[in-house]
């Protein structure tokens, strides 16, 4: 009979062995073409993963290397806000670590609340708010430590990587929010009261979840745009993509210097 372990690594991929996983957010699909790449799957492949939908987000796992590093990158991720529930949204970290892998990185798009930070730049997590009002956690009854849920030790190694790169790297505080909608410039102020210095709709379930299974994370905003309230324009999904986009460079430079550090 097969574990739940196996269930977890379908025959498709239990020959996989990365160091690192890899989840890419809106617009940073692109990552891949720096990749070496081994095997690509679908996620309908994988039992109880969502195959994603929203404009920007493929549905594939990628295996390769980069920088000597073997890693696999899940090019696209399902959210709260399409209807998944927290144990769908974070079915994909969980088969990144049945591979066994030590840390993920999580990627994501989001507003900037901090007036200091460039749009179009990107901002290492340092430390999250969840306020999606659920977990992936339910009903398991355990207390998970998330004191150090974004790796001290990673955020130096990128913080490192970003100085002698000559890329900005700002550190700060996401905010999780449920969505799907943008918030209100009401919301924008209370969430900078809270400390918040980007909000997004994805990431704070994928931290807990790895953190639960013993992978060290690593978390980074794509600043996409001033938050609601805070630009001229209104907020629009489009913009998001090709501010991702463009920025991605910026990303795949990062971590090509980081992993090829590692390998
Ligand atoms: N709010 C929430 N999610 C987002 C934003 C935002 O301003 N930008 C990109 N993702």
């Amino acid at each position: 009979m097969e574990s739940h372990e196996d269930n977890k690594r379908p025959a498709c991929i239990r020959s996989w062995k990365p160091k690192a996983g890899i989840v890419l957010g809106s617009g940073l699909g692109g990552f891949v073409e720096s990749m070496d790449v081994f095997e690509v799957i679908d996620y309908v492949q994988l039992e109880g993963v969502p195959a994603a939908g929203v404009n920007g987000h493929e549905g594939k796992l990628v295996y390769g290397s980069v920088g000597g590093v073997d890693v696999v990158a899940a090019q696209g991720r399902c959210h709260l806000y399409e209807g998944f529930s927290p144990k769908e949204v974070t079915e994909i970290v969980s088969v990144i670590a049945a591979l066994e892998a030590e840390l993920v990185i999580l990627t994501n798009a989001a507003g900037s609340l901090n007036e200091d930070f460039k749009v179009g730049n990107w901002m290492q997590i340092s430390d999250h708010l969840n306020l999606t009002g659920t977990s992936p956690l339910l009903g398991q009854g355990h207390f998970l430590d998330m004191s150090a849920a974004y790796s001290p030790h990673l955020r130096e190694r990128f913080s490192r990587a970003a100085k002698s790169d000559g890329i900005t790297l700002y550190e700060g505080i996401y905010a999780g929010m449920l969505g799907p909608q943008y918030e209100t410039p009401a919301e924008i102020r209370m969430l900078k009261s809270l400390g918040a210095d980007a909000v997004g709709m994805s990431t704070v379930l994928e931290a807990i979840q790895a953190r639960a299974l013993g992978l060290e994370v690593a978390g980074f905003s794509c600043l996409t745009n001033p938050a609601a309230g805070m630009g001229h324009s209104h907020l629009d999904h489009e913009e998001v993509l090709n501010v991702g986009k463009q920025a991605a460079g910026d990303m795949v430079q990062l971590l090509l210097s980081v992993l090829r550090d590692m390998g």
